[in-house]
């Protein structure tokens, strides 16, 4: 009998962090074509809440950075979406990309066949839990029967109020390292999953999660050779700004 050696991620483990951000401006439509198009199965991307409670896809608190314009979410509202050029800024074919709003996103994710890994964003401006999670909930009900959702988060408290109203989906906490008590943390979360720097991931850690059902993925790696080892090891996904990198 021949051994087989797992030596990279399935298919429909390789996630594109913000879309195909290396490749197309991240948590775009168009970002996510991209990563149709590059052969992944799963996007990664972030929700935040505008001043208006509009659930929008953007990965920091203010517009600054990935728009034409500037200014807090907690200042914008649904309306000022329009005048915000979120291509431009990346490269001058993406110029018309608008932020768009996780049902939009979703509509869009349908059409291309991807699932998503939907990372809540707790920000300051954000005014309560429950306005966050139940706009989360609503958007998802607008998807796609083929699209899969998972929920991840920094923030253990969004895990626990999206689990109360989703209670059949993925949860994954999100680690920059996991910290020495995850075992007794974990425990306290509705979430079978850890998502973690892959530069802190470890063989130890692997077989330790394996062992007690926990599933790793790592973020944000672009570099498939820093991976090559964990793969056996009990690895199970990576999200990648490059999902072509671990797909071919
Ligand atoms: O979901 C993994 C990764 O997206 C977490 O970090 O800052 O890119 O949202 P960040
Ligand atoms: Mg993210």
């Amino acid at each position: 009998m021949t051994e087989t050696v797992k030596n990279g991620p399935a298919r429909d483990e390789v996630q594109a962090h913000r879309g195909a951000s290396a490749l197309a401006p991240e948590n775009t439509l168009a970002a996510f074509r991209v990563a149709a198009e590059q052969g992944a199965k799963w996007v990664e991307l972030d929700v935040a809440l505008l001043a208006d409670g509009t659930l929008v896809v953007i990965h920091d608190d203010t517009v600054d950075r990935t728009t034409s314009g500037a200014g807090s979410l907690g200042e914008l509202t649904r309306g000022d979406l329009g005048r915000l050029d979120a291509g431009a800024w990346f490269k001058d074919q993406f110029a018309g990309e608008r932020i768009p709003t996780l049902e939009e996103a979703l509509k869009v994710l349908g059409e291309l066949g991807l699932s998503a890994n939907v990372e809540i964003k707790q920000h300051k401006h954000h005014k309560s839990l429950d306005q966050l999670t139940s706009a989360v909930q609503a958007a998802l009900r607008t998807r796609s029967p083929q699209t899969e959702i998972m929920i991840s988060s920094f923030d253990p408290g969004a895990l626990k109020a999206m689990h109360q109203l989703e209670p059949e989906l993925e949860m994954a906490m999100l680690w920059v390292q996991v910290p020495q008590d995850w075992e007794a943390q974990l425990a306290g979360i509705p979430a079978k999953t850890i998502h973690m720097h892959y530069k802190a991931v470890s063989i130890g850690l692997l077989e330790e999660a394996q062992k007690r059902g926990i599933k790793v993925r790592v973020w944000t790696c672009n570099d498939p050779d820093a991976l090559a080892s964990f793969w056996r090891a009990g690895l199970a996904g990576v999200i990648t700004d490059d999902p072509r990198l671990f797909l071919s």
